[in-house]
């Protein structure tokens, strides 16, 4: 029986976002994949929005110039509760051309494979001082606690010039800001005095640049040198660090957490990853594409008429093109619901597509090649603490992950 052969699931007609499996999406996306591949929904607030669902149609509205990004228009598909950023906290994230474009070159050229490559022995060096810090000290350990959120943390702030002696501190605050996701008040209040803390920091650090003649080719150097030249404003600065902070930490740190728990639930491609480690890249970009962990951040609006799967999108009304159902397409992915670490494809859109398409994206691979082969190779023992129905998923997250990963080495 395939899903078309099935009634429509009440669910559809139900505020959107819906509640996803552990691992797995929404089970209506394969409904309307199958039998309404563009449909409109509610959001929380009482707009609409327009849910894509089949790969190539996700990729059609990526790289459709009548779509915008910037969530200032009204109509923009709000899928968290919290309150938007004002316009003064906007990024590039949610700028369309010619302004996106002007960010986008002042950060993708610090971002190209050769000029990354020269970080892995440092990244290799952390996450072996991670690893020799878990097998002295002993089991059981949380994975996130000791390699998942530190690693992204510490590479973040490298990047943003964080002098290692402040390194602490800023693994600190920006653990406890990501706690924010756990949704209880105190992680709330933890999290609203990190962020100050945070703000106050990166200001000082712009402070400083801002002081010298030449404030350096690196990224925060680039970013303050275009402020002077009136090519951006000061505020820029900040927002684009942020930016940076936040999608380059929480994403992959989740993504080394779940990926980790993911193999673990997957013994025997574990055990030949393990003899084949050659295979690391590859089952990487599978993880990637069955996990999909940020699977509601990429929205869109609609600034004309678009004509997609049989339907109008009005003008003015906002998109959520589903890369995690594009992902899970078997039209495109034959069996797509299986984990293969075998697959080798490197087109999905775990990553976005089109112009805004994670810049991030060699430094993520990086970090998690190594720290996958890294962690396979050093750890042959490796195994879960509990049983993994206890594993606390952050099923309400606009990024899928998990909170806690209690291992024995
Ligand atoms: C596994 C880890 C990661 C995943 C799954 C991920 C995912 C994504 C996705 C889906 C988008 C597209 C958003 C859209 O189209 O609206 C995006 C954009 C972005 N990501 Fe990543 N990301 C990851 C790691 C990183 C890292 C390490 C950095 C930087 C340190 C980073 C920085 C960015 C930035 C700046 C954008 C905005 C790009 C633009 O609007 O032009 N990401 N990311």
């Amino acid at each position: 029986m395939t899903s078309s052969d099935l009634a429509e699931p009440s669910v559809l007609n139900t505020i959107f976002p819906w509640e996803r499996g552990t691992y797995d999406p929404p089970e209506a996306y394969s409904w309307l994949r199958e039998n309404e591949p563009v449909r409109r929904v509610v959001l929380h607030d009482g707009t609409p929005a327009w849910l894509v669902t089949r790969y190539d149609d996700v990729r059609r509205i990526l790289s459709d110039p009548r779509v915008s990004s910037n969530q200032m228009l009204p109509g923009f598909p709000q899928i968290e509760l919290v309150p938007r950023p004002s316009e003064e906290e906007s990024t590039f994230l949610n700028m369309d051309a010619p302004m996106h474009t002007v960010f986008r070159r002042l950060i993708s050229k610090h971002f190209v494979v050769k000029k990354l490559d020269a970080m892995r022995p440092r990244i290799q060096a952390l996450v072996d001082e991670r690893i020799d810090d878990m097998l002295k000290r002993g089991e059981p350990l949380d994975f996130v606690e000791e390699i998942a959120l530190p690693v992204p943390s510490t590479v973040i702030a490298w990047l943003l010039g964080v002098p290692p002696a402040d390194h602490p501190f800023f693994n600190r605050e920006t653990d406890a800001l990501l706690a924010a996701s756990l949704g209880t008040p105190e992680a709330i209040d933890r999290a609203t005095e990190a962020y100050g803390n945070i703000n106050a920091y990166v200001d000082g650090l712009i402070t400083a640049r801002e002081a010298l003649d030449e404030p350096g080719e690196d990224i925060l150097g680039n970013l303050v040198q275009a402020s002077r030249d009136g090519v951006i404003k000061r505020q820029d600065v900040l927002n684009t660090a942020w930016l940076l902070l936040v999608a380059g930490h929480d994403t992959t740190a989740n993504m080394i957490s779940l990926g980790m728990l993911t193999l673990l639930e997957h013994p025997e491609q574990l055990a030949e990853l393990r003899a084949r480690p050659d295979l690391v890249p590859q089952a990487i970009e599978e993880l990637l594409r069955y996990l999909t962990i940020v699977h509601l951040i990429v929205l869109r609006i609609a600034t004309e008429d678009i004509e997609i799967g049989g339907v109008t999108i009005p003008a003015g009304e906002g998109i959520v093109p589903l890369n995690f159902s594009a992902n899970r397409d078997d039209a495109h992915y034959p069996d797509a619901a299986a984990l293969d670490i075998h697959r080798g494809a490197r087109d999905h859109f775990a990553f976005g597509y089109g112009m805004h398409q994670c810049v991030g994206q060699p430094l993520a691979r990086i970090e998690l090649q190594i720290v996958f082969e890294t962690v396979l190779r050093r750890l042959p023992d490796l195994k879960l603490a509990v049983s993994p129905a206890d594993i606390p998923f952050k099923s309400h997250a606009s990024i899928n992950g998990i909170a806690s990963l209690p291992v024995t080495v």
